[in-house]
């Protein structure tokens, strides 16, 4: 630490975003093989809020017992490099970059340090910060679409919020044929994302489509694999990003798992560092964009907070921290 100072929001105990505040702290400085990230945009997305309430009850062995080990929440980043740490041969001061840190957090803040080789890339050009900030939701996506083959069957149930929309485009890129399940007032922008067909929930019944999918993704947590298995071809699979209705999800997945099938699967994200170099080229090559719903300043967190709790957002919700 030095003793300059930046601004943060800072959440020492867990509960609702009125718990959490902006507050003046010490700024970092980068170890060895680090990279100081000047932070002009984060977002606040279902991993900030879930950590922030400390759900389910069971993450705490992860992000701290009683309160949180991490006390700046904040995973997805874009700024700019103005600190290197010594060996750090691969950015430079002033390369506009983007990325996670998953597993420390700290983005809801003017400067956050990671290492050089960590879930960082550079921004693809003329890409402004606050388009840059899709790491997280595509990464949950990444878990499950990974798995597709070109001109393998998946629907996507939920392709609408941040996991959906990056789903699709995942999906896609990887060559898949890509059946959507979304509201009415998300038709348009399924479809827009690449999807081959999209049913709406709200007037048709997506369980009785005469279809059948090498893959069906819950991408919202609001439906079950009893209810999808009509989907399911011979050796299909269902995936979900929630635990499910009574833990089914993870109950189901545990015996697939035990007897060797993956029938059912909540995988969990990995690889963050060559995911997010997988990201910056398919945005290069224009395959994948982010979904951008509301931005709001680093002052108004806790509204960005309590409008991503509520469970209605379209794709991204941006912080504006420069
Ligand atoms: N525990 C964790 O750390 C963690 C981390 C990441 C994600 N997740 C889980 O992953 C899920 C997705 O997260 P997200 O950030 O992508 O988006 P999100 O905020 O959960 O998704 C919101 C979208 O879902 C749509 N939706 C709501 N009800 C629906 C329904 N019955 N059927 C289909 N769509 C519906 C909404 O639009 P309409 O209402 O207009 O349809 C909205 O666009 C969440 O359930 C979240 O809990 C958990």
């Amino acid at each position: 630490m030095t003793s300059e100072t930046m601004k943060a929001v800072i959440c020492e105990r867990y509960g609702s975003p009125d718990v959490l505040e902006i507050r003046t702290v010490p700024r970092p400085v980068p170890a060895k093989g680090e990279v100081r990230v000047k932070v002009c945009a984060s977002t606040v997305n279902r991993t900030d809020t879930a950590t922030l309430r400390a759900h389910p009850f069971f993450a705490r062995a992860m992000t701290g017992l009683i309160r949180p080990k991490m006390q700046i929440l904040g995973m997805d980043f874009a700024g700019e490099i103005d600190m290197l740490g010594d060996g750090v041969t691969t950015f430079a001061i002033g390369d506009r970059v983007f990325g996670m840190s998953p597993d420390m957090f700290g983005a809801h803040a003017e400067y956050l340090c990671l290492p050089a080789n960590g879930a960082i890339a550079k921004i693809p050009e003329n890409l402004p910060f606050h388009q840059a900030v899709v790491g997280e939701g595509a990464w949950y996506a990444n878990g499950t679409t990974q798995v597709l083959s070109e001109g393998q069957r998946c629907l996507i149930y939920g392709a609408s919020g941040a996991i959906g929309t990056a789903a699709v485009q995942l999906a896609k890129a990887q060559g898949a044929y890509v059946v959507t399940v979304v509201g009415t007032r998300h038709m348009d922008l399924a479809a827009a994302l690449g999807a081959d067909r999209v049913v709406n929930y709200e007037t048709q019944d997506f369980t009785a489509l005469g279809e059948t999918f090498d893959l069906v993704f819950d991408a919202v947590g609001k439906t079950s694999f009893f209810e999808c298995r009509p989907l399911l071809a011979k050796d299909g699979i269902f995936s979900a990003t929630d635990l499910g209705p009574g833990w089914s999800n993870i109950i189901l997945g545990s015996f697939y798992g035990a007897t060797g099938s993956k029938r059912v699967r909540v995988p969990f994200p990995e690889g963050a560092p060559g995911f997010i170099q997988k990201l910056a080229n398919l945005m290069s090559q224009g395959k994948f964009q982010g979904v951008f719903d509301r931005r709001y300043p680093m002052d108004k967190i806790t509204d960005a907070f309590r409008y991503v709790e509520k469970g209605q957002k379209t794709g991204i919700v941006v912080v504006d921290v420069c």
